[in-house]
């Protein structure tokens, strides 16, 4: 039986990067994708100590990890933790799903990240040394978190230093966005332009399994949920794959930019699928 079982979940590298970065702290540690196991019916962990890793999405769970969560058994784990990345606002119900199978976070841990979402460029590095200051930060506080992790340590949310305030009125409206979004396909209508290749890149991070390519073009498949977790806009290598406007906002994507992870690869994101 392994001491220290990490699942985690990365759209775009971040989480990666966080969890081997954490590991190598922790070398006892054995990362376990979620998106892989996916199709099982229950997951129960084995390890005493079980840490989470995912981004988070709309101040809460992403799709796979509140899907993952509703499978989980953690009855033979002693220690729960989450290892949440962000930009930097607060969250809500992250372990309500967890709760009601009568188990919560002992821990929840933060760590400030670039975001991957194109709608919101401001929050990346607009400097190499921006970047480094930002890395910094990082692995200072994956230095303060590991030891927190050995001595078992309780941190609750009321601990969470959110950089960006979130009024309280902004709660409902994110858990109504949050309700909507796990059951209509808020799948952004993708799309790819001329510039690409048909190199499948966009086919082969997609967490979901949402595209195919079809004659060399990919094609996001109606019958899949989307996770959005933007990976095929942000791996893309020919910054082809674009958000349609519509009548409520212009297209962003041509002229934001694109974010991943510098040190993760497509083959990395891909990884999760076969766990
Ligand atoms: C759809 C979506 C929603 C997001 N919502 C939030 C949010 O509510 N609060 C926040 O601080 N960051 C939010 N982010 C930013 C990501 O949590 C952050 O960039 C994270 O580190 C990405 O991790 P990954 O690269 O492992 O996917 C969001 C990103 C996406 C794609």
């Amino acid at each position: 039986m392994n001491e220290l079982d990490i699942y985690y979940f990365s759209g775009t590298g971040n989480t990666l990067h966080a969890v081997k970065d954490l590991k190598k702290r922790l070398p006892k540690a054995r990362l376990i994708p979620i998106a892989g196991l996916l199709a099982e019916d229950i997951i129960k962990t084995t390890a005493p100590t079980v840490g989470f890793a995912f981004p988070l999405h709309m101040m809460t769970l992403p799709i796979p990890v509140k899907q993952f969560f509703r499978k989980l058994d953690l009855s033979l784990s002693e220690y729960v933790f989450a290892l949440v990345t962000r930009i930097g606002t607060s969250g809500i119900d992250l372990d309500k799903i967890l709760r009601k199978n009568g188990r919560g976070f002992d821990a929840l841990f933060f760590l400030n990240m670039p975001d991957n979402d194109p709608k919101l460029k401001c929050f990346r590095a607009s400097s190499a040394d921006d970047w480094l200051r930002m890395e910094a930060a990082l692995q200072r506080d994956l230095d303060a978190i590991a030891p927190k992790i050995i001595d078992r340590a309780q941190v609750g949310p009321q601990e969470d230093r959110a950089p960006i305030p979130v009024h309280f009125w902004i709660k409902p409206l994110v858990r109504l966005g949050v309700w909507l979004a796990e059951r209509i396909d808020f799948q952004e209508s993708f799309y790819a332009d001329d510039k690409c290749t048909g190199c499948g890149t966009c086919e082969q991070v997609c967490p979901a399994g949402k595209i195919e390519m079809v004659e060399g073009r990919p094609h996001w498949r109606d019958d899949v949920h989307s996770y959005n977790c933007f990976a095929c806009v942000d791996f893309c290598p020919e910054a082809a794959v674009q958000i349609k406007g519509n009548w409520m906002k212009r297209s962003y994507t041509a002229v934001n930019g694109r974010y991943h992870h510098p040190d993760v690869i497509p083959e990395d994101i891909a990884a999760q699928k076969s766990g």
